[in-house]
């Protein structure tokens, strides 16, 4: 016989107390707990299929189903998935609301479709007329993709055996219930057990599901830690609402590297693959303006040229402000420090402001270089020449040291037309091919500061 028994449950984080509590001992919320009623039964592992797994099985004896991928035929999405959607996995999608994640699923399936055959979207959210007035802004007409309004996920998965798909979307998680549960649709509890029971059904029928789900106010999907686990691939689609252009990104990937990004841009007739990231992101840069450089970065597989901009001026208060969008706020202090101890900059009663134009955020250590040049650039108020680029690794004691990847870099910028790089020396030795570019090899912050501010 199973029992029914309460706990409260936070709704940011998820966790449990068996009694009300005004802060989350755990994420530091406040009035987050809420009553959730659950069946007290055994845990299931939801990767565990059938009844015979509970034997240990030999390795040699798995076949190995899981690396066969569907292609969705969206390059950019192909790649952020590690080369197309691995059968039985789950892939969740998440983003502000009007991001675009019901525009780019529904093309993914139109593109999986026509590699797999029938597909199935559920809605919870839009109605039947709704789907279709987008899938004909999209042109996706003659695929074989059937949509269904439901949110009890026990319809949703006895529809899902029936018709039986080759791929599936849920849109969105936040409004799927399982009626196990007594809790509204959206809690932590529902999303949770939602999630694994989908987790489950995927793992067991092979079919790969798309989870989309929306991000709350503190950046987290439905909570932090809630569903990313459980999930096999989280992907995040993020931008600017102002801007048209769009970045899907990896956050977790047990098929593949996390470090891939995919770029789109919104058009009328739904979502336009960027082939040419580069010339997109440096296409409003300014000219002869101090503060702003080129640097080559390396996003997964693809090196991404991205404009670095720098505002250094005199603090009005004690304690000057220092800012950084799209780089590690630590490591621009680091690199702060470091000008001034070995290039003599003083940036003690300064404002520093730092910006990756575009919404990106670079985490390679490749664009030091960058950081430091723009920095001196906007203290010493000397614009950096237009067709330089640069890329470097910056250490404690002022030294450039070379980074992976050189010649993919100088390749890229050379392809977009810059004539000099900036590099390490180290990187400069080693190079194959100079791809028609002047390359100045650096061995520290002081001689990269004199071959480009002079
Ligand atoms: P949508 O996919 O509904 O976002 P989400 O599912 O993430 O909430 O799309 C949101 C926005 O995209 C919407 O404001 C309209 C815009 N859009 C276009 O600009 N072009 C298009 O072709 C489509 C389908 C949508
Ligand atoms: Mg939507």
């Amino acid at each position: 016989m199973s029992k029914i028994k309460t706990f409260f449950q936070c709704q940011t984080c998820g966790y449990g107390s068996p009694k009300w509590l005004g802060k989350c001992p755990d994420c530091n919320s406040w009035n987050s707990f809420a009553e959730e009623k659950a069946v007290a039964r055994p845990q299931r592992s939801a990767v565990r299929q059938t009844k015979e797994h509970v034997e240990p099985v030999s390795l040699r004896a798995i076949e190995d189903t899981a690396q066969h991928r569907i292609p969705t035929g969206i390059q950019e999405f192909d790649r952020v998935l590690g080369g197309g959607v691995v059968h039985g996995s789950v892939v969740l999608v998440g983003g502000d609301p009007g991001i675009g994640k019901s525009t780019l699923l529904l093309q993914a399936l139109s593109g999986l479709s026509r590699h797999a055959g029938k597909m199935l979207y559920i809605s919870g959210e839009e109605s039947l007329q709704q789907i279709k007035i987008r899938a004909d802004r999209l042109s996706v007409s003659d695929e074989d993709i059937n949509l269904l309004t439901e949110t009890s996920l026990e319809d949703i998965l006895d529809s899902a055996k029936k018709i039986s798909p080759k791929a599936m979307v849920v849109d969105s998680i936040q409004t799927a219930f399982t009626q196990e549960l007594v809790s509204a649709p959206g809690s932590v509890g529902q999303v949770r057990e939602c999630a694994a029971k989908l987790m489950l059904f995927a793992k067991r029928s092979h079919i790969p599901i798309f989870i989309i789900g929306h991000v709350t106010k503190e950046g987290a999907i439905a909570g932090p830690r809630v569903l990313e686990h459980i999930v096999d691939t989280v992907l995040y689609f993020e931008g600017d609402r102002g801007h048209s252009y769009r970045i899907l990104r990896t956050i977790k990937n047990r098929f593949g590297s996390t470090n891939e990004i995919g770029i789109f841009e919104m058009s009328d007739s739904g979502l336009r693959e960027v082939d040419n990231p580069s010339e997109l992101f440096l296409s409003e840069r300014p000219l002869n303006v101090s503060g702003s450089t080129v640097v080559a970065s390396i996003e997964g597989t693809r090196p991404l040229l991205v404009e670095l901009q720098a505002l250094v001026s005199p603090s009005s208060f004690g304690v000057p402000r220092r800012t950084s969008i799209g780089v590690d706020f630590n490591r621009v202090n680091l690199l702060i420090a470091v000008l001034e101890k070995r290039a003599g900059i003083h940036l003690g009663g300064m404002d520093i402001f730092i910006n990756i134009v575009g919404g990106l955020k670079m985490i390679e250590p490749a664009v030091d270089l960058g950081i430091i040049t723009a920095i001196a650039s906007s203290a010493r108020e000397r614009p950096i020449d237009a067709d330089i680029f640069l890329f470097g690794e910056v250490g404690l004691s002022g030294e450039i040291r070379a980074v992976a990847q050189a010649d993919h870099r100088l390749k890229e910028g050379s392809k977009i037309g810059f004539a000099k790089a900036v590099i390490a020396a180290g990187n400069e030795e080693k190079m194959r091919n100079d791809y028609g570019l002047s390359v100045i090899g650096v061995k520290n912050v002081e001689e990269c500061l004199d071959a480009i501010l002079g």
